[in-house]
């Protein structure tokens, strides 16, 4: 911008005649201001005295040139045509009249809580308020803003939107980072991430050096990765006495989370509404005379036309709908179309669609929980909370007077919940326990004793013994070798157990594509008109009686087409999806990578796909991480049942090649989990032989034998007879050996042992 170069080099003037306290270049043509208390340089930076005064200064003069030029950018744009029509905009919304207010409760607090209506203007407005203001009083090259997402979708899309707030590209000021993606430039000074990429980070830089703020987004989703952030950041707090945090939640439990930092203030952002007339049940029988459903009242409100809206979404199994048919909801319909949207819980907070007049609310979601008593997770539908209720009817009244229909009695309300339990307490804590040793977080369950609602204790003893059964954990809850192996790696521990058994064992590539393949969306579509075609196409891959060589043998079958130019075409054809593909594709590079820094794979020799094509080495290594999972196959005349040591009889989800067959010539099935519906079903298996089971089920680091054997002799006679046990003893012994060798000397060369 005119005179902007004029300007720095006045600055530069003022900035160069100040009398230096530090030794400096001999010329002394550089020295540091006395007046730049505002440039909080990092003090650690620079070790050696005679190289730290001169860096330093110099440092500072770039980061003076930079703050200047961020304002006079941001003033630039702001005058725009563009830019002021933008500030309109955002001065419209409810969140903007609370600006002032916002930035001083920040300014004089180390933790403020914010809490509004979605779409209020917290996400985006919040964190622009405190760049905005930080590059004003030229701190913006000095500050760093950290906003956490909890789902990438979000931390892309809300980045966006903020860069062009601001009249500029992604990765300039503001970017963004999510796993395998991210926009962040040397300027960016405000960063969308996701609640995961915060919490890597602490594993490498404990303090969070250099970041200015920390905003935790939709904390009232209570993720478990919000819930366990808040503990390492309320830890974090007195070592970073300037380090702000703001939390920011869309209902009114605003006051849990302010007490549980110590009685912080609590902003609220008034948002007006629309009255939303409240019917519950009772009422509704009561104005329909007892004949009518609901829908016919609101039937009776306008013409008969209903836009047909669903019929433009792709009704795959769990599908990203596109984004350009998302956008579709937000418009308005032709005048006399009535626009419908089925919704499910997400659109109680995430997003807002003005325009809504009646909402019928069925009082149910579909939630996982976790029985701990049982060690199974489960997923039921239940009643929802009453905040979750309240949120459903806020979706109407936002432009106009509201109806919510609520299709159950006030009395099944009041007995309600006041919140919906925190996913903390509704899931395994298996990954969350390896988090809080290999962040160095001291005893789990003392940590977990001062998360927001403590998970039972049970929970985390289930998580614990998981993790010696697999040889990630000692007996004193240490990580052994194996289990640091683990917290280098971001999958769940058995799918990283498989990994780093698939490299040792020179059969890295096809596991590469099992590992991979779970951590997406599940790659094969089960459209509900083609169920039956859709499953045999899936079988297709797999003869063998396995979902995850099925999964290899389809990503082989698209990498192959795709070289042809045939890739959508071939997903096409048998049901599978193109993105999980794709994102298959760039994880497997990301594991692989991964893998490479951890040492256990030479890029530069190929011997880690030595082994690729032995398809039972492969099952092996299957086995060997899915374990303790496993079940056993008992067969009558006709077919077969699966039994388990703790849950007796469970069944397959009938989207497993194994769900379609009559026999299977193997004597176990190993899974990927379990889950209670309402019978317990497994998800995701894998048949394999007894020596599979006996030689790499178990904690291969730790050497268990004994404990592996006795729980294999629960299932079976045969193992406990002595001269068995005694030659796989053996045969286990050298194996847990060459493996132990391998992991403490990386680069040790395994090839010959292989026989
Ligand atoms: O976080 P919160 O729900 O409070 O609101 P927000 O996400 O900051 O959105 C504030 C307003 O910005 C919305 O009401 C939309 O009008 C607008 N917005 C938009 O136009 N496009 C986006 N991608 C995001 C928000
Ligand atoms: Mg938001």
């Amino acid at each position: 911008p005119p005179g902007l170069l004029r300007r720095v080099d006045e600055h530069l003037g003022e900035f160069l005649s100040q009398k230096s306290r530090f030794k400096c270049f001999q010329d002394n043509s550089v020295s540091r201001s006395s007046s730049s208390g505002s440039i909080a340089t990092d003090e650690g930076l620079f070790e050696q005295p005679e190289l730290q005064a001169s860096s330093k200064a110099v440092m500072e003069k770039v980061l003076w040139r930079r703050s200047l030029h961020l304002r006079d950018q941001q003033h630039a744009w702001q005058s725009s045509l563009d830019g002021s029509e933008m500030l309109e905009f955002r001065k419209n919304l409810p969140a903007y009249k609370e600006k002032d207010a916002l930035l001083t409760t920040i300014s004089q607090n180390q933790v403020i809580i914010i809490s509004g209506e979605t779409g209020c203007g917290k996400t985006t407005q919040v964190p622009q308020f405190i760049l905005e203001s930080e590059i004003e009083s030229l701190r913006g090259a000095v500050c760093s803003i950290i906003c956490t997402q909890p789902r990438r979708i979000s931390a892309m899309s809300v980045s966006e939107r903020v860069a062009s707030e601001r009249g500029e590209k992604l990765g300039e000021s503001v970017g963004y980072k999510v796993r395998l993606e991210g926009m962040k430039g040397r300027d960016t000074h405000l960063l969308f991430c996701t609640t995961g990429i915060l919490l890597r980070r602490l594993l490498v830089d404990r303090n969070l050096k250099g970041v200015t703020h920390v905003i935790v987004d939709e904390i009232h989703e209570r993720g478990m990765n919000e819930d366990f952030l808040l503990i390492v950041l309320k830890d974090l707090l007195p070592r970073r006495p300037e380090l702000r945090l703001i939390l920011m939640s869309a209902t009114l439990d605003a006051e849990l989370f302010s007490s549980y930092f110590g009685g912080a203030q609590i902003i609220y952002i008034p948002g007006f509404t629309h009255p939303v007339k409240t019917h519950f049940l009772e009422d509704i029988l009561e104005m329909t005379g007892y004949r009518l459903t609901p829908y016919n009242q609101i039937d009776d409100y306008g013409p008969e036309k209903t836009w047909k809206m669903s019929k433009q979404a792709p009704r795959k199994r769990k599908t990203q709908i596109a984004s350009t048919v998302q956008r579709l909801i937000f418009t308005e319909p032709d005048k006399g179309v009535r626009k419908v949207v089925l919704a499910t819980n997400i659109a109680e907070t995430s997003i807002t669609i003005n325009d809504v007049v009646f909402v019928l609310d069925c009082g149910k979601a579909k939630e996982t929980s976790y029985d701990a008593l049982n060690n199974t997770p489960c997923l039921l539908p239940s009643w929802i909370s009453k905040v979750s209720a309240q949120q459903r009817r806020g979706r109407a009244g936002r432009v106009q007077p509201g109806e919510c229909y609520h299709l159950y009695p006030r009395s099944v309300f009041d007995s309600f919940f006041e919140y919906q339990l925190p996913e903390i307490l509704r899931t395994p804590l298996q990954s969350l326990c390896l988090q809080i040793k290999s962040l160095k977080l001291g005893s789990i369950s003392e940590f977990l004793s001062r998360a927001l609602q403590s998970p039972e204790l049970l929970a985390v003893q289930n998580a614990i013994e998981y993790l010696k059964i697999i040889g990630a954990f000692d007996e004193s809850e240490n990580l052994t070798v194996l289990g640091r192996y683990l917290t280098m790696l971001p999958m769940e521990p058995k799918l990283g157990k498989m990994l780093i058994i698939g490299s040792i064992f020179n059969c890295l590539d096809p596991i590469l594509s099992i590992v991979a393949g779970f951590s997406v969306r599940d790659p094969f579509l089960t459209p509900l008109e083609k169920k039956d075609a859709a499953e045999a196409a899936k079988s297709q891959f797999s003869r063998d009686h396995s979902d995850h060589l099925a999964i290899i043998r389809a990503y082989e079958g698209w990498k192959e087409a795709e070289r042809n130019f045939g890739g959508y075409d071939f997903c096409w054809k048998n049901f599978l999806s193109v993105q999980s593909m794709k994102a298959i594709d760039s994880l497997r590079k990301e594991f692989f990578s991964l893998l490479r820094d951890t040492g256990l794979v030479d890029e530069h020799s190929n011997t880690y796909n030595a082994w690729s094509l032995d398809e039972r080495l492969i099952r092996a290594v299957i086995c060997c991480g899915l374990y303790p999972g496993v079940c056993s196959i008992v067969h009558n005349e006709k077919s077969f049942s699966l039994k388990t040591m703790e849950d007796g009889q469970v069944l397959l989800y009938s989207n497993s090649v194994n769900a379609r067959e009559s026999r299977i010539p193997y004597p176990w099935i190993v899974f990927n989990e379990k889950i209670k519906v309402n019978s317990i079903f497994l998800r995701d298996s894998t048949a394999i032989s007894d020596s599979m089971l006996l030689l790499f089920g178990g904690s291969i680091s730790k050497g268990d034998q004994e404990g592996h054997l006795k729980m294999l002799g629960g299932f079976l006679e045969f193992f406990m007879k002595p001269d068995v046990a005694e030659t796989y003893q053996k045969l286990r012994m050298e194996l847990e050996e060459l493996i132990q060798m391998k992991l403490l000397n990386p680069t040790m060369d395994l090839h010959s042992h292989h026989e």
